[in-house]
């Protein structure tokens, strides 16, 4: 059974935060930020807004163009590395704010990768025939593990939610073609939040030393996220019979244009042809590529019947790739 992405959806808080404002509060400038990674701005989540209430708007939207009603789903996956509470997962906050109640709903914890590892397990959840369909979320709320006097991550990361929604294709709809995921756990250390877990449990004596942000070891994680996009692009592109060529859009991980362009240089594929936002939103983790290929759909980067490919990468380290017919 063939099954294809009926609709997408996003959802960015209103609050931007600037290169400029950073610097105001870190030693850094616009210039750095900007040949660096590309990254103009940010959005940050209000306070009191949760991962959760920003994968529902996402959600709601994804549904709406599907044309499927929240009692209708179900299964819902939301892949975070900031939910809004360890247990309960966060897809049963969004299940419940959708109404979703007859889905069957829980948590991946992937970093940026999540959303694709969610498109891989409900491919196939629905192709094997267990589930009609499935919603599929990527939302963070990276804001709050956030060392904001680290000036080598803060100036990095935002928060956001994109959603899309996977059901069997009609035999004339595109479909998703073949998929790729890996994993590495001898580099757990490249890329982590280091306390919150049994490892460093949170304690009176360490709450204020920081273990609870997000630390990485950056020049290591560029090199291989490029080596392991890389490759794991080219798998699903030869595994879906396509060409450089074949491929409308390229939708990579939001977290550092110069990776981004040394990928599309890899694959030969034209820099008009890969879909950047990072530039507005930063790394939003698993929300990034959820967004990106959610502005794309909406934008018309391509069209019913093209080929899309999309790939990520984070921490674990994990990475995972798709090629989909629209
Ligand atoms: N402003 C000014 N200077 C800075 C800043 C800053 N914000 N941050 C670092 N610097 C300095 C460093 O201290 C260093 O100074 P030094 O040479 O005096 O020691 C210099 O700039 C160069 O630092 P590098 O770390 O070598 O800079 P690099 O060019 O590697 O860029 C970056 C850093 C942007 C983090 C890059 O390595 C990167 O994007 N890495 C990959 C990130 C990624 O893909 N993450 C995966 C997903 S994230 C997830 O899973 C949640």
């Amino acid at each position: 059974m063939q099954v294809c992405i009926a609709g997408t959806g996003s959802y960015l808080p209103e609050r931007i935060l600037t290169n400029a404002e950073l610097a105001e509060r870190v030693e850094t400038s616009d210039e750095w930020i900007v040949t660096r990674t590309g990254i103009r701005e940010r959005r940050i989540a209000a306070e009191g807004q949760c991962t959760s209430d920003m994968a529902t708007e996402a959600a709601k939207k994804a549904l709406e163009q599907a044309g499927l009603a929240a009692e209708d789903v179900e299964l819902i996956i939301v892949a975070t590395i900031t939910p809004d509470t360890l247990t309960p997962a966060t897809a049963c906050y969004v299940q419940k704010n959708l109404g979703a109640l007859g889905a069957v709903a829980f948590d991946i914890s992937a970093a940026c990768s999540g959303f694709l590892y969610a498109m891989k397990i409900s491919k196939r959840m629905i192709s094997s025939g267990a589930f009609k369909n499935a919603l599929i979320i990527g939302a963070e709320k990276l804001s709050a593990v956030t060392n904001w006097e680290d000036r080598t991550t803060c100036v990095l990361f935002g928060d956001g939610a994109g959603a899309a929604v996977l059901r069997a294709a009609e035999p004339e709809e595109g479909s998703i073609l073949a998929t790729e995921m890996g994993t590495d756990g001898n580099l757990t250390h490249l890329l982590n939040i280091p306390g919150g877990g049994t490892a460093c449990p949170i304690t009176s004596e360490n709450v204020g030393e920081n273990l609870f942000a997000l630390t990485m070891m950056g020049k290591e994680v560029f090199k291989h996220a490029v080596t392991r996009m890389k490759e794991a692009a080219e798998k699903v592109i030869e595994r879906a019979g396509l060409q450089p060529q074949d491929i409308a859009c390229v939708i990579p991980h939001q977290a550092n244009l110069r990776i981004i362009d040394a990928i599309a240089d890899r694959l030969a594929v034209p820099n008009e042809r890969v879909f950047v936002n990072l530039d507005k939103y930063g790394n939003t983790s698993a929300a990034a590529v959820a967004i990106a290929l959610d502005e794309a759909n909406r934008s018309g980067a391509f069209k019913r019947g093209d080929n899309i490919v999309l790939v990520v990468f984070g921490a674990g380290l994990t990475w995972a790739a798709a090629a989909v017919r629209w």
